[in-house]
């Protein structure tokens, strides 16, 4: 079809527009996993705050401005036959003027800015939960020494209760984010850095690497759970159960078949299978409660026998440069292996946030 030059040209002018509504239609999308403008826990809530009190002024000073500009444009445009404008440079009362102005919002900026900042760089509030983040390339493990659990890429914590993160990073820099429940935070070697958040309500919180840590940074994800406290602890009485792998049936010989695999093949010298106590050294994420998880592949697959297969099948293929070689597996030791890792199940997610997505 030809499209008229004189409709083409319509159609040239009306393409800025139709790139402004899409654009703001854009934000009428509700799925946002990682927003920062939906806070569910306290130190969102308060870098939010103060996040949103700024737009406001920032907002302000724009409409002054240029509602002055566009006032002055109109009022004092060239009409023909008008009086010539006056010609003058400089005037000394709106040059103080308009410093002041500017230098008295951004007091009231700072201020509430200086106090965020020293008040979650504070130790957590009450009786918090110690938590260990150490970042590897390219996942993310944690430890719960309360508890002596050990779990990689899925950080469980009871609503309600300050969760204090002592974090670092095995190897390059990373930055821990929880876009909805906490800022994000750099981890370094050899030193511990902070991190406190209390969740405010039951959820799966998407999180991410925000530091380029090498060529898998983006796949450098994870979930955190909140759950209500009784669901955190039977979460943390499941995990505690979790002291060696968990009992293949007798009759399942394909899960056998993979036990024996798991056992003989380079998997065992990389992952643990219990959370409590596992070996120490070991590189690969610990692998308790695999088959019970929401994502592989450091949270960025979900946990299905398909995804696991696929991993399974060349980890190269799908995260170019992880540890993990291509081990070669047969597809007969591939569905053994999936049926194994799917036998590694003691907790799931607490019925009330299942239907979460
Ligand atoms: Cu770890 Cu980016």
């Amino acid at each position: 079809m030809r499209i008229p030059p004189a409709a083409r040209r319509r159609l040239g002018r009306l393409a800025p527009l139709l790139g402004l509504v899409l654009l703001v239609l854009a934000g009428c999308a509700e799925n946002y996993p990682q927003t920062t403008l939906a806070p569910k826990g306290d130190f969102a809530r308060a870098v939010d705050t103060l996040f949103r009190s700024t737009v406001w002024w920032a907002a302000g000073v724009f409409v002054l401005v240029e509602g002055v500009l566009l006032f002055a444009i109109f009022k004092y445009r060239e009409r023909p036959g008008g009086p010539e404008a006056s010609q003058f440079h400089g005037n000394a009362l709106l040059e103080v003027i308009w410093t002041i102005i500017p230098a008295t919002i951004l007091v009231f900026i700072a201020i509430p800015t200086v106090r965020t900042i020293f008040r979650t760089a504070e130790p957590p509030p009450g009786d918090p939960l110690v938590i260990e983040v150490i970042g590897h390339q390219w996942w993310w493990e944690f430890r719960y020494p309360e508890f002596n659990i050990t779990t990689a890429s899925e950080m469980y914590v009871p609503v309600g209760r300050p969760v204090d993160l002592r974090m670092r990073t095995a190897d390059v820099l990373h930055s821990f984010w929880i876009p909805q429940l906490a800022a994000k935070r750099d981890v370094f070697y050899g030193r511990d850095n902070r991190l406190w958040f209390t969740a405010e309500e039951a959820g799966v919180f998407s999180g991410q690497c925000a530091e380029f840590c090498g060529i898998q940074h983006g796949r450098m994800a994870h979930r955190v759970i909140a759950a209500a406290p009784a669901d955190f602890d039977a979460w943390v009485a499941r995990m505690s159960a979790a002291s060696a792998p968990v009992p293949v049936f007798d009759g399942d010989s394909l899960a056998l078949a993979g036990q024996a695999l798991f056992a003989t093949r380079a998997c065992v010298g990389c992952h643990a299978l219990r959370a409590v106590d596992p070996p120490p050294g070991l590189v690969g994420p610990n692998l308790a409660n695999i088959g019970g998880r929401l994502t592989i592949a450091a949270g960025s697959l979900p946990n299905t026998d398909a995804n696991l297969a696929r991993w399974l099948r060349n980890p190269q293929e799908y995260k170019q440069g992880v540890l993990m070689p291509n081990l070669g597996l047969s597809e007969d030791d591939i569905r053994a292996l999936v049926a194994y890792l799917r036998t590694q199940r003691v907790a799931t997610l607490p019925p009330a946030l299942a239907a979460t997505p």
